[in-house]
């Protein structure tokens, strides 16, 4: 609205009324011939395009959305994936894997299919969902606040741990108990989470102590379970499960590591930066996502879902395993439905501000922004990546110095409760 006034007054002071003033929420209102780098001054960087990824915005202890930051203007939205519909499906492929397996998963023949766990952040949705699909699906889940228990229960080979009990599979006719022995939150001493090297150590330390006891190693995601596959279970041929679908998992899927679930972020990547330029284009927000757009993107509702309330596009999980892993070797390959480039006449270059929560997440880093950084170039948009530590969010809006450069923001935050310290910046 206020843009409008603007222009209206602009044009009238100028006669020659040449400035455009088409796109919503775009700065850089030019026509497409300002260079990048000078966002105009035009759009007051409170009302630019804003995208939350991969870590949304929520209270860390009881997981609740934060509404305000999900709608912080008419152009902000959420893009993950679906942390339940790929919780449950994590479960479910270890359980089948144990039972379709069972004769050789009991490594010291007690009846007991002992299991650790690695956890990424006891804070983040997505590591809870996936705890608890674990937990689920082996029956050791026990309930606390209407859900499944998702904390970390530290030791538990006795299985007198109250936070989980021992489950049961029935498979060849026996009845086998399936005990979480162990699980933590892999955090290392600096604060960051989902840290590989930790679980690194911690099964180090487990299998010193638990030995043949452990036949299964899970994890919340491939950055930890491959540190724990490279660490150990790799030559003690003992399955490990992880999530992401990182290029080294699905790799080592022919060398043993048990399986990993897409999360599809070739379909993320390319929402989070589409749903910007929509907004900067000033055209329906649905355009080349669930409507084909001009160059004939568009992605099918086996891949995604919207959910207005929560302004969330959330892609959808595949479980990735030793009998369709070949298909998922690439996982920086763009989704080929949404492949085709934008014409940059009528898309002009925009500046996007967009940061990684962690330059050393081994998803973020190795599957996410190789992504993300292919999908830039098709849909005409000049992004800055920030790396962050992982570990304070001033590391990373330290860097977000300058906002009126920018036509719009893409950010990860470090701690899902943080948003404010963000969207403060953009309503200076
Ligand atoms: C991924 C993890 C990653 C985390 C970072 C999750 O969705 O599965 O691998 O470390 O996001 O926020």
């Amino acid at each position: 609205m206020k843009k409008k006034i603007i222009c209206l007054v602009m044009a009238g002071m100028l006669t020659l009324s040449l400035v455009a003033c088409g796109g919503k929420g775009g700065a850089s209102d030019d026509g497409g011939k300002q260079e990048s780098g000078d966002a105009s001054a035009n759009v007051a960087n409170k009302d630019k395009p804003l995208v939350w990824f991969n870590r949304q915005p929520s209270n860390s202890s009881t997981g609740e959305l934060d509404m305000t930051a999900l709608s912080f203007n008419d152009d902000t939205y959420y893009v993950g994936f679906d942390a339940n519909q790929g919780a449950e499906l994590q479960g479910e492929m270890v359980k089948e894997y144990i039972e379709a397996n069972i004769d050789k998963m009991d490594r010291n023949g007690d009846g007991v299919i002992g299991y650790v766990l690695a956890i990424g952040d006891i804070g983040h949705n997505d590591s809870i969902a996936r705890t608890r699909g674990i937990r689920k699906a082996l029956g050791t889940g026990v309930e606390k606040d209407g859900g499944i228990n998702s904390d970390p229960v530290g030791t538990n080979t006795d299985g007198a741990s109250n936070m989980v009990k021992d489950g049961n599979i029935e498979a060849n006719g026996k009845t086998y108990v399936v005990r979480e022995l162990a699980s933590q939150e892999m955090k290392n001493s600096a604060g960051a989470t989902w840290d590989a090297a930790t679980a690194g150590n911690a099964i180090g330390t487990w299998s010193s102590s638990f030995g043949d006891a452990i036949d299964v190693v899970i994890s919340n995601n491939d950055g930890m379970g491959m540190s724990m596959f490279n660490a150990w279970s790799k030559d003690n041929k003992v399955p490990t499960f992880g999530y992401d679908a990182n290029n080294d998992a699905v790799a080592a899927i022919a060398e043993g590591y048990g399986g990993t679930i897409s999360q599809h972020a070739d379909v993320q990547a390319y929402l989070t930066l589409r749903v910007l330029r929509n907004a900067l284009d000033g055209v329906d927000i649905d355009t080349g996502i669930g409507t084909k757009d001009e160059a004939g993107n568009v992605l099918g509702e086996d891949v995604y879902v919207y959910k207005a309330d929560e302004r969330s596009y959330y892609a959808l999980n595949v479980a990735v395993t030793a009998e369709n892993y070949q298909d998922f070797l690439d996982s920086t390959k763009v989704y080929g439905p949404v492949s085709a480039k934008l014409d940059e006449d009528k898309h002009a270059e925009k500046k996007v501000w967009l940061d990684i929560y962690n330059a050393s997440d081994n998803f973020l880093s190795s599957t996410y922004q190789p992504l993300l950084q292919n999908y830039d170039d098709l849909l005409n948009l000049d992004v800055d990546y920030i790396g962050g530590d992982g570990q304070t969010e001033s590391n990373i809006t330290n860097r977000l110095g300058n906002p009126g450069q920018y036509d719009a923001f893409a950010i990860n935050m470090v701690k899902t409760d943080n948003a404010a310290s963000y969207t403060s910046l953009l309503s200076q």
